[in-house]
């Protein structure tokens, strides 16, 4: 049986560039697919990007382009990370597309059919960055978004309604009927808690911007970017539009046995509220699942893309492959609970994980003593001969066989990592304790094979149980052990389950180490090249020119204060400093002969383009020091707080060289 299985990704906003957030997500998605895939299920996986809305139309307008063109400029960088972490996404939904346009319509007629859309006049807030209306509840202090911590807008029009309300009821019901609809099982609750309070009607359309889909017979009104947005799932398929006509549709939706959609826990309420309460409307079925992860963190501060401060996907793949960054994510945070991303960590699990373990184990044997004793063949054993030590680990790969499918089946990647862990670490305690180095040198040709081969098979296990994670390492491991790669089938469980499996007499091809060791002098290169090594000393130079120390406040005598000579500045050349994150370079002129060179710790803050003009105010006998290698002759005075920097300017346009006092 085919037991169709469809996993999809949120549909990215294309108003910035991918980052390490969006990568987590399609990462996790991809190996959930290739795992289904190795258990013999067919298994489809979608992603795409989100490009509707006023937030699209007003950064393509930003941009000087006309949103349709902007659009098709952002769609490469999502498509090209995601060939870059080899996530094989089987479909690719952009929502400008005819097809999702159709369906989008398809969607709201059904739903207007049902009864549950009418027309009204709305009042609320709106925050552009969720793309989201706002209860005055939900806001925080200054009329805020809790999420982007930017002011809300107030919109008054008349839109179009989804009685939500109506399915309060017929979602608790759902709830109650499919106890794992959404997992975690904390933010389950969280979820029934909020439809247990009641549901207010939905606006769902708009008429003050026209980048979206219309809404049939009233082209005047554009469909809320949401309802738009969520269709997607089921339109990139074929959908209700192409009914009859979307075989696709029939397998992965109308007839699939399971299917989970991956989100962020922040858009949870979209898909496990909205999204089901419009299928019950129009009459389609409903997901099995929706599965809301953590956020990332990055070094400790948070990370996103309306505060500006995001790590794109490119860069770590460049440094470390993609199968290694994969790795990490999977290993290093439970999926559903928010983690960091720590260019440290990775380089620890890299070195300690990947090379002094799994790599390790391959080169001792492979690489060595195969090739020395028993010219690089697999050696031909009798299973049923094997020593008690063997049958010991021969026990534990079947357990851990066992155990990480369990973890893979509920998506608790990071224990299925361990326990696949405890078995390369197993293993490599069976080499230490076997010694076959010491079996070759004394000639026990019998034993040495025997060892030889528990240990190879045990890898040929490996390389499939760590396939959906590390797919291209697994096959290299697959080459060097003289096998096949793997690529999956549906029909076919590859999963190892029978020991023996690897033919005797098979040669290996021992090649370069799969995980090669880096030094220290190899990782300060590579933390250098991302930005990363110069951040102890580049943070605080930078948070030494930005944060005075507070403990140290007492008065100061006005003598002290006229010591510093505050002038005002206006930019007239700004540039980012190579291979520092917050560095810019500025020329400023400061009512002098020449313009002076300032480096700002700002570049987390303020694109380079956007300070030339600016007014500022600098500190011009600061005595001159060097950052990256730039002499800074001065310092910009800007001031901070939890919403991010703002460079400190006078309010009428004094000339340059003014002293403030
Ligand atoms: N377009 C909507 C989704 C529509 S789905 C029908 C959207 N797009 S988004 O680009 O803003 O975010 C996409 C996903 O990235 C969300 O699931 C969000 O949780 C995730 N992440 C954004 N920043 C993140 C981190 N720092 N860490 C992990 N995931 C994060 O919302």
């Amino acid at each position: 049986m085919d037991r169709p299985f469809y996993v999809t990704t949120p549909i990215y906003y294309v108003n910035d560039r991918p980052h390490i957030g969006h990568a987590y997500s399609t990462v996790a998605t991809d190996v959930i697919s290739r795992y289904q895939r190795i258990r013999g299920r067919s298994a489809y996986f979608m992603t795409g990007l989100d490009e509707h809305g006023l937030k699209i139309e007003r950064r393509a307008k930003e941009e000087g382009l006309a949103p349709q063109d902007f659009v098709d400029q952002m769609a490469a960088p999502f498509r090209l990370a995601w060939e870059e972490l080899e996530c094989a996404h089987d479909g690719f939904i952009r929502t400008t597309s005819q097809q999702h346009r159709q369906n989008v319509q398809a969607l709201w007629k059904l739903m207007e059919a049902n009864g549950d859309v009418y027309l009204d006049d709305y009042e609320d807030w709106y925050c552009v960055g969720c793309e989201s209306f706002k209860t005055e509840k939900e806001l925080l202090e200054g009329n805020l978004c809790p999420i982007h911590q930017k002011p809300v807008e107030r919109i008054k029009e008349r839109s179009y309604f989804f009685r939500l309300s109506k399915y309060a009821q017929p979602l608790l019901d759902h709830y109650e009927a499919h106890p794992k609809f959404v997992q975690p099982e904390a933010r389950f609750n969280e979820v029934k808690s909020f439809v247990r309070e009641g549901l207010r009607d939905l606006s769902i359309s708009r008429t003050s911007f026209r980048w979206g889909v219309p809404v049939p017979d009233d082209p005047e009104h554009v469909v809320y970017v949401w309802l738009d947005a969520l269709m997607n799932y089921v339109s990139a398929l074929g959908g209700p539009a192409e009914e009859g006509q979307a075989p696709l549709y029939d397998e992965f939706w109308r007839s699939a046995e399971t299917i989970i959609h991956i989100v962020g826990k922040d858009i949870l309420r979209f898909h496990a509220v909205y999204w089901p309460a419009f299928l019950l409307s129009a009459g389609i079925r409903l997901p099995t699942q929706v599965w809301a992860h953590g956020w990332l963190t990055v070094n400790g501060e948070k990370m996103s893309k309306s505060l500006g401060n995001f790590l794109p996907p490119g860069p770590l793949v460049e440094a470390f492959g993609a199968d290694v960054l994969r790795y990490y994510f999977m290993r290093e945070v439970g999926f559903g609970q928010d983690g960091d991303f720590s260019h440290r960590n990775l380089l620890n699990r890299y070195n300690g994980e990947l090379a002094n373990g799994l790599g390790n184990l391959m080169n001792r044997i492979v690489a060595s003593i195969l090739q020395k004793s028993l010219g690089g063949l697999v050696p031909g054993i009798d299973l049923d001969a094997l020593e008690a030590i063997d049958r010991d680990l021969v026990a534990k790969a079947e357990a851990c066989a066992s155990d990480a499918a369990k973890h893979f089946e509920v998506l608790a990647f990071h224990r299925a990592l361990d326990t696949i862990w405890d078995l390369v670490s197993a293993t490599n305690k069976y080499v230490d304790s076997t010694q076959p180095w010491k079996l070759a040198k004394q000639g026990d040709d019998a034993r040495l094979r025997q060892v030889c081969y528990t240990v190879l098979e045990t890898l040929r296990w490996l390389s499939i149980m760590l396939f959906p994670v590390m797919p291209s390492k697994c096959n290299e491991l697959r080459t060097q052990l003289g096998m096949q790669p793997l690529l999956p089938t549906e029909h076919l469980d590859l999963w190892p389950s029978a020991w023996g499996g690897l033919r005797p007499g098979t040669q290996t091809k021992a090649a370069k180490p799969l995980f090669p060791r880096f030094d220290e002098s190899q990782e300060r290169s590579i933390l250098e090249r991302l930005g990363v090594e110069a951040a102890p000393t580049e943070k605080n130079e930078v948070s030494a020119m930005t944060e005075p120390d507070q403990s140290k406040s007492s008065f100061i005598e006005i003598d002290d204060f006229t010591k510093v000579d505050l002038r005002v500045a206006v930019i007239k050349a700004a540039e980012r400093v190579e291979k520092s994150n917050k560095l810019v370079r500025l020329l400023v002129d400061a009512g002098e002969a020449q313009p002076r060179q300032v480096l700002a710790g700002i570049a987390e803050h303020y694109a380079p383009e956007d300070l030339v003009g600016k007014r500022v105010v600098i500190v011009a006998n600061l005595k001159p020091r060097k950052l990256m290698g730039l002499e800074s002759q001065g310092m910009v005075l800007a001031a901070s707080d939890e919403s991010g920097l703002s460079l400190l300017g006078v309010d009428k346009a004094v000339a340059p060289g003014s002293r403030a006092k």
